[in-house]
């Protein structure tokens, strides 16, 4: 056999950097860890990649959808691919040279097979050791999602930016409110939006748009007006707190009335809210991780008023201080009726420190009766780092009311009833 027909030719899966918005969907979901990332672009190794697809449906834009035709001994390195401004165009096939006929592997959700069915296939394990279901409860509206993309932005106007934390202290978090005029922007409460902040990165590429969940419900932030909010914080220091300004918070923070912005979504197709009047929401969120529930308990509010919704909602949000919880004033005003309120503060002078997780276990006896009722639906919102406490809280509370976790813990998954949106 000569080197030369030793040549195949193959599609290599990669992403598009110009479409992806960088929100670590695709890292989190790739059940062999052949998806990883550097300061410019999310690449996928294809020396790890086994075509298994699980990272495709959770992509918000579609940028991992992507398979370039490539020689087999011309593959493209994961630095290469870091270096990226443009996917590039399929490799010439010399004559000869046979081509790799087989596709990938179409994803089948796990939550749809049996556990032997699901051990037989190479997606087996996904979904089943993701956190939260990769499917909306089935009362949920349906969404519309990819409405405007990279290609195809759409301007809207801001009619308002305010500060929703107190002036004085250290999380500085605005609720800023958009106005569409005239362009369609249809949205469900838990979907997010992605804004492109103007100018260019260290190489000189335009900077990526960031992703921010909508924080007002689908009929607007005002009732009957093409306009929705999201709650930005401002960021100034990395994950690592080192001082950094963050590219895309610091100009959102800084937008003033009438500024204009370039924006692309909806995004989201699972962490949606249940649509029956009789549902019970519990939501968990720490900072602007608030700006999901902000939206379903408004939704709820709305249908309250009109006798359209009569389900408990039940809230365990962390912030620092109350001074730092976004929305504190008007979070408070709800009536009790309508939603159990539960405050966990880290950093009050006059009170021990908690975490929402910790909420959580006190009032397992509560949560445990919601988990219990299938008309119950689970929201978390906000830092990655509470995702484990909260799964650990619950998994407790589960077992100690002598039930088994995991058998909840995939029932939740599979009827769309647990969400996860960190970052
Ligand atoms: P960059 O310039 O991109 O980053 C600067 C530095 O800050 C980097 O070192 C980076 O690692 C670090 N960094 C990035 N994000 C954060 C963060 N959140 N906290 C601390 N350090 C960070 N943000 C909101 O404020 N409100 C939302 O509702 C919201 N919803 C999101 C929903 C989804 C699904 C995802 C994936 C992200 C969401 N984010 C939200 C985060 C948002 O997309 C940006 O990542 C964030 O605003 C920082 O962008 P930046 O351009 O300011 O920082
Ligand atoms: P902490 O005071 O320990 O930082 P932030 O203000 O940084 O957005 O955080 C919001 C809240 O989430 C804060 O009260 C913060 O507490 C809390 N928090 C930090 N880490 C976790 C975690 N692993 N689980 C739950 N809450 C957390």
């Amino acid at each position: 056999m000569t080197a030369a027909s030793a040549v195949t030719v193959k599609k290599q899966h990669l992403i598009d950097p110009e479409i992806c918005i960088r929100c670590n969907t695709c890292e989190e979901s790739c059940p062999i860890d052949a998806i990883t990332h550097d300061v410019n672009n999310y690449v996928v190794d294809d020396s790890i990649c086994n075509d298994c697809m699980a990272c495709v449906p959770p992509c918000p834009t579609g940028a991992i959808d992507n398979w370039i035709q490539v020689l087999s001994t011309n593959t493209y390195s994961v630095e290469e691919q870091f270096t990226w401004n443009e996917l590039p165009e399929p490799q010439e096939v010399p004559e000869g040279v046979a081509q790799d006929m087989s596709e990938p592997v179409e994803v089948v959700p796990a939550e749809a097979l049996s556990a032997d069915e699901a051990a037989l296939t190479n997606v087996a394990n996904t979904p089943f050791t993701a956190a939260g279901a990769s499917i909306p409860p089935w009362s949920a509206a349906h969404p519309y999602v990819n409405w405007y993309t990279h290609k195809n932005p759409v301007s809207a106007t801001v009619v308002g930016n305010y500060r929703v934390t107190d002036s004085d202290t250290e999380s500085d978090i605005h609720h800023i409110v958009l106005d569409f005029g005239d362009n369609p922007m249809p949205v469900l409460e838990g979907q997010s939006i992605a804004i492109f902040p103007p100018g260019n990165d260290a190489n000189g590429r335009a900077h990526h748009a960031r992703q921010y969940s909508i924080a007002s419900p689908r009929d607007g932030e005002r009732p009957g007006y093409n306009n929705l909010s999201i709650t930005v914080k401002r960021v100034r220091a990395g994950h690592d707190s080192n001082p950094v300004d963050g590219v895309c918070s610091n100009y959102l923070c800084d937008l003033q009335k009438n500024d204009v912005v370039k924006v692309i979504g909806p995004f989201g197709s699972s962490f949606l809210m249940p649509n029956q009047p009789d549902a019970n929401i519990v939501m968990i969120c720490t900072g602007t991780g608030a700006a999901p529930m902000r939206a379903m308990t408004e939704r709820c509010r709305r249908l309250t008023k009109e006798n359209k919704f009569n389900g408990t909602l039940m809230l365990f949000f962390g912030a620092r201080t109350e001074r730092e919880l976004p929305y504190f004033g008007p979070l408070m005003n709800l009536p009790k009726d309508f939603i159990d309120v539960n405050l966990a503060l880290s950093r009050s002078a006059d009170k021990p420190k908690k975490y929402v997780q910790d909420l959580i276990r006190e009032r397992a006896h509560d949560v445990m009766n919601l988990l219990k009722d299938s008309k119950t639906c689970v929201y978390v919102c906000g830092l990655k780092g509470m995702e484990e406490g909260v799964l650990s809280a619950l998994k407790d509370i589960v077992t100690e009311s002598g039930r088994n976790w995991e058998d909840m813990h995939a029932e939740l998954k599979a009827k769309g009833r647990l969400h996860f949106e960190t970052y």
